[in-house]
């Protein structure tokens, strides 16, 4: 089965999944979309309201803060792929509860190893958690480190960094970093490094654009 059909399977099993409480009210559930080749994965946290009626991850304020900090990565949507460590949304947006987290795990697992991207970005505290236990954040955020046979780095949730001004240059900054991060980890893992390709010089202050899929 190739990983694209393999990503099929599991939204299909997800849409009907009833293994956790979570089930009981959720509207749509939110598998996660991008390419199933994509070279970075993003890992958030669950689907809030618009999510849960859309069935598509970060549609809502962190997702429109998220789509400026892939710009920040000369990155777009169609690049990456973004999934959440639960896939239907918490009553209230809650936080996920142990259970519930252990239960969905299974389906992220599989769908990173389908994908089995260069890099993971953990984006807040429960996804990085499954990584990277017993750290902080403010710590270790934008730091790349390989956790088993995995390069992982954890950044702060965008709708943290929405609603604390301090941490919104602190994101923008590791946003930065991830097209060099990305190439150190392709290179560890004996793959080329991914070119970067200037746009012309006179198309106004636009970032570079990154020239790999
Ligand atoms: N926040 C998340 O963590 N995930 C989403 O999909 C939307 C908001
Ligand atoms: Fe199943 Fe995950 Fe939804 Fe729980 S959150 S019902 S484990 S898909």
């Amino acid at each position: 089965m190739s990983a694209e059909e393999k990503l099929d399977q599991l939204a299909k099993e997800i849409s009907t999944c009833e293994k956790c409480a979570l089930h009981e009210s959720r509207k749509k559930s939110v598998p996660g979309d991008g390419p199933a080749n994509a070279e970075i994965m993003f890992i958030g946290e669950g689907p809030g309201f618009h999510e849960n009626e859309q069935g598509h991850p970060f549609v809502g304020a962190a997702g429109k803060f998220l789509d400026q900090l892939l710009s920040q990565a000369n990155v777009t949507r169609a690049d990456v792929f973004i999934a959440n460590v639960v896939k239907c949304r918490p009553p209230g947006n809650r936080d996920p509860l142990p259970e519930e987290l252990s239960a969905c795990d299974e389906y992220l697992e599989a769908q990173i190893n389908a994908i089995n991207p260069s890099i993971i970005v953990t984006l807040g505290r429960f996804s990085m958690g499954k990584f990277i236990p017993d750290v902080k954040i403010s710590a270790v955020h934008g730091q790349m480190r390989k956790v088993g046979e995995r390069y992982v780095i954890p950044m702060f949730h965008p709708a943290a960094a929405l609603h604390q001004p301090l941490l919104k240059p602190a994101i923008l900054g590791d946003f930065s970093k991830l097209p060099d991060q990305l190439n150190e980890a392709r290179e560890a893992m004996g793959k080329p490094k991914i070119v970067f390709k200037k746009k012309e010089e006179n198309v106004d202050d636009k970032p570079q654009q990154l020239n790999m899929f």
